[in-house]
C-alpha cells in the first residue's frame, strides 16, 4: 500500500475503492462484537464462508464481520444487501438456508424476521423495527455497516476527510470554533464543554501537550465505548487526531481495559493501517503535521477512569486521584496540558467537521446537543445499545425503544449514570435525557448505562448494591470515600437484613453530605447518589425497612419467607423436588408445607409452582402462617372418590 500524501490522494483513493465495490453484489453484514462472539456469531460466520465455498459463490457474495449493530438481546444478526433484509439470533445450521433461499432465490425466511410483540407483523428491515426506529444513529449507525479491521471500508463512508478537511482548509482556531460552536459536551461522564477544554489547553503553556481516548468503562452495564472501538476505531482514531491538530499536540494515548480484548486488537490494527496509509505518523497527508497514537492496557479499576488518576496510570504508577486544583487539561499527564475525552466523545469530532456545529446542534435540547448512546439493560424486554438525540424521553427509550418491562411487571425506576448515578421513579418518565436534566432529577448522564427496574426492585437494596461497588472500588486514598462510603455501606446493609434502626436514615444523610463535599474525587463525591436519590423518591421504602422490619418489594433475603398456601396447593410435588434445602415436606395426596427454619429462600420453590395454582406466596413483615394441622393436609382427589 503507497502513503496518501495530499486530499486529492485521498479522494483518489476513495473513488477508485467505490469503483470496485458494486452496490448490487449481495453482501451479508454480520454483528461480530464481543456480544455476539458470545452467541456464536463466529460460528455462524465460519459456517457462511463454508457454504459459500462448497457452493462457488465466494466470489459472488461478500461476507462482512461488522462491529455490534446494538440489538444485542437478539444477536448475532446479520443483514442481506441490498435488500437489508434483516434476520435475527442466527444459528450455524440456519446458514444453508439462508444462502439458498434469501441470497440465491431472493426469497425472505419468515422463521428468521423479527415479529412485533405489540402487531404479531414480521419485519423485513432493520429501520422499521422499533428498536431502531426511533433512535437517530448517527455515531454509531457505521458500526453496522463496516468492516472495523478494513481500512478501506472506513474510507469508503468517508473516512479521514473530516482530517483532511481541518489540515488543509482550516485553522485550529477554527476547528476549535466549530467544536464550541456544535455545544458538544463529554460523554463520560460531567458533561464538560468538549470546546471549552481543549481551548484550555491549547492556551496552555507549554511545547509538549497531549490528547487521550478515555476507554476505561468501569461502570456496571455499560458497553457502549467497547462497541465503538470495537466496530469503527478509525472514527475514534480521526476524532483524536483533529483534537490533537485543534491544541498543537503531535502525541496521542488510548487508555483501554486490558478485558477489551477485541477492541485492543482492533484499535491496534486500525493504528497500523492509519500509519500505513499516512492518516497518522510524520507530515499526514503531505500537510507538515505529524500525529502519533499509542495504546495503554489499563488493568481494569474502575477509579482509573478518573482524569487524572488514569494519567497517573498512564504515567506507569498506582492510579490514584490527585486534587484538581489545576485542571488536567493544563497540567496532566507528565504535568503537560493533556485534553482527555470519552470514546464517544471523540468519534462526534469527525461528524461535527464534516456536517457542521450548526447540523449538529440541530439534535437535542438547550444545553445537551447532538445524540447518546446508551445502554439500555436490566428488566427490560429489548436490551442492547440504542443512540437517540438528547431531549428524548425516558418513556420513549423504555417503552418505544425498549419494548417496555418484561412479564407484566410495572415499571419501577431508571438508574442512570453508572454507580454514582441516581434512580429516576415512573412519575418522571416524561423527563428528557440530557446531562442537566438528569442532575436536575438527582442522577446524572455519566457515561450512559441505563438500569431498567421493575417492581420486584428493593431500592433500599439498589443503593446497597452500589454502594457495595464503590466501596469496593474506592482507592483508599481520602478517608471521607474509604471511610465514609465504607460506613453508608454498613448502614445500607444493616436495613436489608433487619437491622436497621432509627436514625439511621439521618446517619447515612450526614455521612453523605462529608463524603459529596471533601473527597478526593468525583468517586467519593458521587458515591452518595444512589441512597439520596432512592432516599428522595422512595422513603417510604426505607422507613418499612426500619420500622416494620419489611421490604415492600419482597425482595431483601432476610425480611421474607415463602409460605404455601393450603387452599391453593394441590400437592403436585413440583416445588417438593426442586427445594435444594429439602425444606417442603408433603406428598402426593399431602398439602406441601416449607419448614421456615431449613428454608434458604432461594426462591425456587415460588419459580416451579404452576401459574395455574400460585400456591407459593411471598411475605414480608408479617408472621408465617402456622402450618394446618396433618390431617387437614390430606387432599381427596376427585377421581379417588369415586
Ligand atoms: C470514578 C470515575 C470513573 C470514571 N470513569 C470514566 C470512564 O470509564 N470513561 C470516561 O470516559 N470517563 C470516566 N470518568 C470521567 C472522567 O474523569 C472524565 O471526566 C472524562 O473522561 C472526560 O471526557 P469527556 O469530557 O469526553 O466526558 C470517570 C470519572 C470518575 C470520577
Amino acid at each position: 500500500m503507497t502513503r496518501i500524501d495530499s486530499p486529492a490522494e485521498l479522494e483518489k483513493l476513495r473513488e477508485s475503492i467505490l469503483s470496485i465495490r458494486d452496490p448490487n453484489k449481495p453482501c451479508i453484514t454480520l454483528c461480530s462484537g464481543s456480544a455476539c462472539h458470545a452467541s456464536a456469531s463466529r460460528e455462524v460466520a465460519a459456517s457462511i464462508e463454508e457454504e459459500l465455498a462448497r457452493l462457488g459463490l465466494s466470489a459472488e457474495v461478500d461476507l462482512r464481520k461488522t462491529g455490534c449493530h446494538g440489538f444485542c438481546e437478539r444477536g448475532p444478526i446479520i443483514v442481506i444487501h441490498p435488500e437489508k433484509i434483516c434476520y435475527f439470533q442466527i444459528k450455524p445450521e440456519d446458514v444453508p438456508e439462508i444462502i439458498s433461499r434469501t441470497i440465491k432465490d431472493k426469497e425472505v425466511i419468515e422463521r428468521l424476521l423479527y415479529t412485533d410483540p405489540a402487531t404479531n407483523e414480521k419485519i423485513i428491515h432493520e429501520s422499521e423495527i422499533p428498536f431502531y426506529k426511533h433512535q437517530e444513529r448517527i455515531v454509531f449507525g457505521s458500526n453496522g455497516a463496516i468492516d472495523p479491521k478494513s481500512i478501506d471500508d472506513y474510507l469508503a463512508i468517508g473516512g479521514y476527510s473530516a482530517l483532511a478537511k481541518v489540515l488543509f482548509r482550516m485553522s485550529a482556531g477554527q476547528v476549535l470554533e466549530e467544536v464550541k460552536k456544535s455545544g458538544l459536551r463529554g460523554r463520560g461522564g460531567g458533561g464538560f464543554p468538549t470546546g471549552r477544554k481543549w481551548e484550555e489547553s491549547r492556551n496552555a503553556p507549554g511545547e509538549i501537550k497531549y490528547v487521550i481516548v478515555n476507554a476505561d468503562e468501569g461502570d456496571p452495564g455499560a458497553y457502549m465505548d467497547r462497541s465503538l472501538l470495537e466496530g469503527n476505531p478509525h472514527s475514534i482514531l480521526e476524532g483524536l487526531s483533529i483534537g490533537a491538530y485543534a491544541i498543537g499536540s503531535n502525541e496521542g494515548y488510548i487508555y483501554v481495559r486490558q478485558e477489551y480484548p477485541l477492541a485492543v486488537d482492533n484499535v491496534m490494527t486500525a493504528i497500523r493501517k492509519a500509519e500505513e496509509y499516512g492518516f497518522l505518523g510524520k507530515n499526514i497527508l503531505g500537510s507538515g503535521f505529524d500525529f502519533t497514537v499509542k495504546v495503554h492496557r489499563g488493568a481494569g479499576a474502575f477509579v482509573c477512569g478518573e482524569s487524572s488518576a488514569l494519567m497517573t496510570a498512564l504515567e506507569g504508577r498506582a492510579g490514584e486521584p490527585r486534587p484538581k486544583y489545576i485542571h488536567t487539561a493544563v497540567k496532566g499527564l507528565w504535568d503537560r496540558p493533556s485534553v482527555l475525552n470519552n470514546v464517544e466523545t471523540w468519534a462526534n469530532v469527525p461528524l461535527i467537521i464534516n456536517k457542521g456545529a450548526e447540523w449538529f446542534a440541530g439534535f437535542g435540547t438547550g444545553k445537551s446537543k447532538g445524540t447518546k448512546i446508551f445502554s439500555l439493560v436490566g428488566k427490560i424486554n429489548h436490551t442492547g445499545l440504542v443512540e437517540v438525540p438528547m431531549g428524548t424521553t425516558l418513556k420513549d427509550i423504555v417503552y418505544k425503544i425498549g419494548g417496555g418491562i418484561p412479564g407484566g411487571k410495572k415499571f419501577k425506576a431508571v438508574q442512570t449514570g453508572g454507580p454514582s448515578g441516581g434512580c429516576i421513579p415512573e412519575e418522571l418518565l416524561d423527563l428528557q435525557v440530557g446531562f442537566d436534566e438528569l442532575t436536575g432529577a438527582g442522577s446524572m448522564m455519566g457515561s450512559g448505562g441505563m438500569i431498567i427496574m421493575d417492581e420486584d426492585t428493593c431500592m433500599v437494596d439498589v443503593a446497597r448494591y452500589f454502594l457495595e461497588f464503590l466501596t469496593d472500588e474506592s482507592c483508599g486514598k481520602c478517608v471521607p470515600c474509604r471511610e465514609g462510603i465504607r460506613q453508608m455501606l454498613k448502614i445500607l446493609t444493616n436495613l436489608t437484613r433487619g437491622k436497621g434502626k432509627e436514625g439511621d436514615i439521618e446517619l447515612l444523610e450526614r455521612l453523605s453530605e462529608v463524603a459529596g463535599s471533601a473527597a478526593l474525587c468525583a468517586l467519593g463525591r458521587s458515591a452518595p447518589n444512589p441512597f439520596l436519590s432512592t432516599l428522595k423518591y422512595f422513603r417510604d421504602e426505607y422507613e418499612a425497612h426500619i420500622r416494620q422490619k419489611r421490604c415492600p418489594a419482597l425482595c431483601c433475603k432476610e425480611l421474607i419467607a415463602y409460605h404455601i398456601d393450603p387452599d391453593k396447593c394441590r400437592a403436585c410435588m413440583n416445588c417438593l423436588r426442586k427445594c435444594p434445602s429439602e425444606a417442603i415436606s408433603g406428598g402426593k395426596d399431602l398439602i406441601h408445607v416449607i419448614d421456615q427454619d431449613k428454608c434458604t429462600k432461594c426462591g425456587t420453590c415460588f419459580e416451579v409452582c404452576p401459574a395455574r395454582f400460585g400456591a407459593v406466596g411471598k411475605i414480608s413483615g408479617e408472621p408465617v402462617p402456622s402450618p394446618i394441622p396433618e390431617e387437614a393436609r390430606i387432599i381427596v382427589r376427585k377421581s379417588k372418590q369415586k
